[in-house]
């Protein structure tokens, strides 16, 4: 299968990666028109560059790209999906957006529109995945196939203590600004908020505050504390932050149930408790390579993995978030 990458930074870089360490797939195009030949890994040809910033998508070939990674920043995807979705030809190959999908509701309606004028044509929805991939890590496979010993959520109590700090911002100038981040909740916790929902079942925002402790060079709060119930209800609550000082501490995913408890920890999620039960699981930075691997597997006739989050679910999020932040801010 061949694969596109749009926007080379941190995580396209992730991807392109990916896609080269897995003897099935070829990296066919690199889309940023912000880096150069010299900037290509090691063993990619100079033609798979493409720099043009405005009709980049009528540079592909589409019989070239079964699937096309947006990996730029986050008030990109929007428009980048739009394109990607609506020229012709290569309207209707498959799509893997990072996350979050948009960060604007009245985008979230846009983007269900063109499906359905595809439907309404008679054409097929275009396979579109969202990149979670903290639902790939074993603790929480091991918690979700296990999910019968806790039964109904009563409580959710997670806590994401992480440290982010100026360096980070500094290296990207999108980062911790409002209309091109969208706010913490859009870029860091929205996997954590995904995996409550994930595991727990759907969720609406109750009330929340937001606070900026050590943040002042950026647009956005720094620490939020959310207030949710389960459709089916249960309740909970999501503290996070990045003022975390020196450096990021712990995260923690509680959940107590009418059948059990279980409980995911670590900075990198890679312990868990259920009832009685303790399990560590090495410490796997990289579990991008398995989304892409699911999502290659299904587009080549293989079964859906129930893990992969498809753009419907990514949306409802972001309208989750929203909801938040229009009462928190
Ligand atoms: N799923 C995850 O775990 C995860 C982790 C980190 C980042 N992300 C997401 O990945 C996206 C990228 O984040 P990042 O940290 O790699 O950002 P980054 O700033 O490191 O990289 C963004 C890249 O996009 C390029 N770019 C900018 N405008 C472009 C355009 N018009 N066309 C093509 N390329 C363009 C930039 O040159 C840069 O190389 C964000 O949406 C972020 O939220 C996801």
């Amino acid at each position: 299968m061949r694969i596109a990458v749009v926007g080379f930074g941190h995580i396209g870089k992730q991807h392109c990666k990916n896609v080269m360490e897995n003897e099935n797939l070829e990296l066919a195009y690199i889309c940023d028109p912000f880096i150069s030949v010299d900037d290509l890994p090691a063993g990619v040809r100079d033609s798979c560059l493409v720099k043009d910033y405005d009709s980049w998508i009528e540079n592909l070939n589409p019989s070239d790209v079964d699937l096309l990674i947006i990996a730029t920043p986050n008030h990109l995807h929007y428009p980048m999906l739009v394109k990607a979705m609506t020229t012709y030809p290569f309207a209707g190959n498959p799509i893997l957006v990072e996350k979050p999908v948009v960060i604007k509701n009245e985008h979230i309606e846009d983007l269900h529109y063109i499906q359905e004028q595809r439907r309404n044509k008679g054409l097929e929805e275009i396979p579109i995945f969202v990149n979670y991939p903290l639902r790939f890590l074993p603790s929480v496979n091991v918690l979700k196939n296990n999910w019968d010993s806790i039964g109904d959520v009563r409580i959710a109590n997670v806590g994401v203590f992480w440290n982010r700090n100026k360096g980070y911002y500094d290296a990207a100038d999108w980062r911790g600004k409002l209309d091109k981040e969208g706010g913490p909740l859009f870029n860091e916790f929205i996997h954590h908020l995904d995996l409550i929902s994930y595991l727990g079942g759907e969720l609406s925002i109750n009330s929340g505050n937001v606070k900026d402790f050590s943040h002042n060079y950026t647009e956005v709060e720094d620490t939020g504390l959310i207030n949710f119930k389960f459709n089916e209800g249960g309740l909970g609550v999501l503290t996070y932050t990045v003022a975390t000082p020196n450096k990021s501490f712990d995260v923690n995913l509680h959940f107590i149930g009418d059948k059990g408890s279980a409980k995911l920890t670590g900075l990198y999620t890679n312990r868990l408790i259920i009832n009685d039960d303790i399990y560590e699981f090495p410490i796997n930075r990289n579990h991008y390579a398995q989304v892409l691997y699911s999502i290659t597997e299904y587009l080549n006739g293989g079964t859906m993995d129930d893990r992969l989050c498809m753009m419907d679910d990514g949306l409802k999020l972001v309208s989750t978030i929203n909801d938040f932040y229009s009462i928190a801010r």
